[in-house]
């Protein structure tokens, strides 16, 4: 197999029995267990189940968030067991852009601190991109709540945030946990389609955890979830129709400003 071959074949995440067990007093919670899948890059994956079936700890797990009791996480083909917690982190700012479900916001800042900050440590060597902030703000309809701390925002404003700042470094890999969570329709399909085009354009590799199963069907492939395993692979459609343009469209290149 040529070098090229090979690497076309690498997996940008690659779950290998992947287990983890939680101690709860005296209770073991195996919310994890022997899940193995990979994901090529540019693909766009959905994980759904029943709550408690263990797809946050998942996404915790493939972003290095936690370590795992057992199996392997590789990124790029790097095994994370192996990097020392300084790599693990440099590794997760460059590469992955999460969202969380509770958004993790910083309450002392602002929005656009937040957004600022998250930046700044991920380490990119160019300054942030402002133009694609401001359009990645009016697609999520935040444009004119970035002055305002997280306390002074509404809970789909907050998620919305977070999804910005996730976005704004366009990050290699997206993890998201239920960014359409506390959305209603509207930035629910706003967010969606935001996901899809940046996916499409960016050719990032997205991982969503979604309870709705019209937001999974946008994905490539849905990784159903019960019981701390993968019970089920679907095919989804891979689309979202009309998605809205991620890039500004006008000039077509993005200036850094
Ligand atoms: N820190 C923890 N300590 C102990 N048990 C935990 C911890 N975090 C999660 N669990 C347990 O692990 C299991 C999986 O939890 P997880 O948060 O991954 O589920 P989930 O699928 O994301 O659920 P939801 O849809 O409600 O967000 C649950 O039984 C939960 O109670
Ligand atoms: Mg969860």
């Amino acid at each position: 197999m040529s070098a090229v071959q090979a690497e076309a074949s690498t997996p940008i995440i690659l779950a290998d029995r992947l287990s983890k067990v939680y101690a709860a007093g005296k209770i073991m919670v195996a919310a994890v267990r022997e899940v193995s899948f990979s994901v090529q890059p540019g693909e766009f994956v959905a994980i759904v189940g029943p709550s408690g079936s263990g797809k946050s700890t998942l996404f915790y797990l493939l972003g290095g968030l936690t370590k795992a009791s057992d199996g392997r996480v590789l990124i790029d083909g790097v095994d994370f067991a192996t990097l020392s917690d300084a790599e693990r982190t440099r590794l997760r700012r460059r590469r992955i852009g999460f969202v969380f479900q509770k958004f993790n916001l910083l309450p002392t800042l602002s929005a656009i601190a937040n957004v600022e900050i998250a930046y700044q440590i991920s380490g990119r060597k160019e300054p942030m991109d402002r133009r694609y902030l401001e359009h990645l703000s009016d697609l999520l309809s935040i444009r004119g709540r970035l002055n305002h701390r997280p306390s002074e925002l509404s809970g789909g404003e907050q998620q919305r945030v977070a999804i910005a700042r996730a976005l704004v470094t366009r990050p290699a890999i997206v993890l998201a946990d239920e960014p359409t969570g506390n959305l209603d329709t509207k930035n629910s399909d706003a967010v969606l389609k935001m996901l899809v085009r940046s996916n499409q354009e960016l050719g990032q590799t997205t991982l969503m955890i979604t309870h709705n199963p019209e937001a999974a069907a946008i994905a490539g492939r849905i990784l159903h979830m019960r019981d701390g395993e993968i019970v089920r692979i679907e095919a989804g459609s891979g689309n979202f129709g009309g998605a809205a343009e991620v890039s500004p469209a006008a000039g077509g290149g993005i200036p850094a400003v």
